[in-house]
């Protein structure tokens, strides 16, 4: 059997990254079909669409992506192709694992951090809908549902009794936006009710980003509307070790799109030097989605045992390698 998968490479350090995926996907011996499709800022601007056909076509064939990161314009230009993906293959969970890998230098290593993230991916203030209302007054609507609320905390509550995790917590800021955030914890609630075998509590997002950095290992399963699970995604990162290190999957009934938390790294683009672990965890993400738990095994304990030797890391973890020489560790210690 073949895995048809479409391969976005994206912009910055997304075709350095993606391109080192595919070697260690070679290396399982899993039989990736890869579909290569071009979608980054050339592209989108060329084409005079976001989400350009070729792109649509292959991922309603292929339902499975692997994606690199793509940049968007600040303050301006065309709309986010994240945001477009997302809400166009209704994507509507953001999951993002955080887990410590021993290796990597951390404050925490006493008490090791393991949080999963469950991110709403389709509303929120990404809704896009701002206007101008009068010249220096602009407004954007945060749209809050109860069917993406609800939805995503199921996800976040199936997620937790499948994998025996004990506790979760639903973060807001429901004092001060007591509609919109309070139509968010009124379904998780609800959620949480149908799962009385499962610890259930709320924090509001300024005290919970404060606890993640003095005592991230408190946190187990978090459930957050789309802007903070955005800004709590990049905080969890830094615990552990940067955003060259945690993967993402946005997943939706019938479709998934496996990407990094990290952008296109303009800064270290086309230095050959981006650290390739969160899309090599990506793999193994996406490996356990198809079913083939064994090769996702066994890219995970080589990523392990890669850190563990601590010979061929990235510059961002303290090491002098490049993208290429992690990689060809990587591969090797799968052997
Ligand atoms: P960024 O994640 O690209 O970079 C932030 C910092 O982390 C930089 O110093 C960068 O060098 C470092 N970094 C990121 N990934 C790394 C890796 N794999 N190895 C080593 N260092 C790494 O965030 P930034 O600068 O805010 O965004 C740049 C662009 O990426 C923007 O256009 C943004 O819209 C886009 N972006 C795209 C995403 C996606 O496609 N899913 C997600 C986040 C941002």
């Amino acid at each position: 059997m073949r895995y048809p998968v479409t391969l976005i490479a994206g912009d910055g350090i997304g075709p350095e990254v993606t391109a080192a995926a595919v070697k260690v996907m070679a290396a399982t011996g899993v039989p990736i079909e890869w579909d290569p499709v071009e979608l980054n800022a050339r592209v989108i601007q060329a084409q005079g669409k976001t989400l350009p056909d070729h792109v649509v076509d292959s991922l309603l064939r292929t339902r499975l992506g692997l994606k690199g990161p793509v940049a968007t314009p600040v303050a301006g230009g065309f709309q986010s192709v994240n945001v477009a993906l997302r809400k166009r293959f209704d994507l509507f969970a953001n999951f993002r694992p955080v887990v410590q890998i021993p290796g990597i230098p951390s404050r925490f290593q006493s008490d090791p951090i393991n949080i999963v993230i469950f991110r709403e991916n389709t509303e929120d203030l990404y809704s896009g809908l701002e206007q101008e209302i009068v010249p220096g007054v602009v407004t954007g609507l945060k749209v809050i549902t109860r069917t993406a609320s609800t939805r995503i905390a199921r996800k976040a509550f199936e997620y937790a009794l499948l994998h025996g995790r004990k506790k979760l917590t639903a973060i807001h800021k429901a004092n001060i936006m007591k509609q919109a955030d309070g139509l968010f914890l009124a379904c998780c609630r609800e959620v949480a009710a149908e799962y009385p075998g499962l610890e259930y509590q709320e924090m509001i997002v300024d005290n919970a980003s404060m606890q993640m950095v003095m005592r991230p290992a408190q946190f187990d399963v978090l459930i957050l509307p789309n802007l903070y699970g955005d800004i709590v995604s990049d905080l969890c990162a830094g615990l552990v070790g940067g955003l060259g290190i945690v993967p993402g999957a946005n997943l939706g009934e019938s479709f998934a799109i496996f990407e990094s938390v990290h952008g296109s790294a303009p800064d270290i683009a086309g230095k050959g030097i981006a650290n390739p672990t969160a899309i090599f965890q990506c793999c193994v993400l996406l490996l356990d989605h198809i079913g083939e738990r064994e090769a996702a095994r066994r890219l995970h304990g080589a990523i392990v045992k890669t850190y563990a030797e601590g010979k061929h890391l990235t510059g961002d973890i303290g090491g002098t390698a490049g993208t290429a020489e992690f990689t060809d560790a990587v591969v090797a210690a799968m052997r």
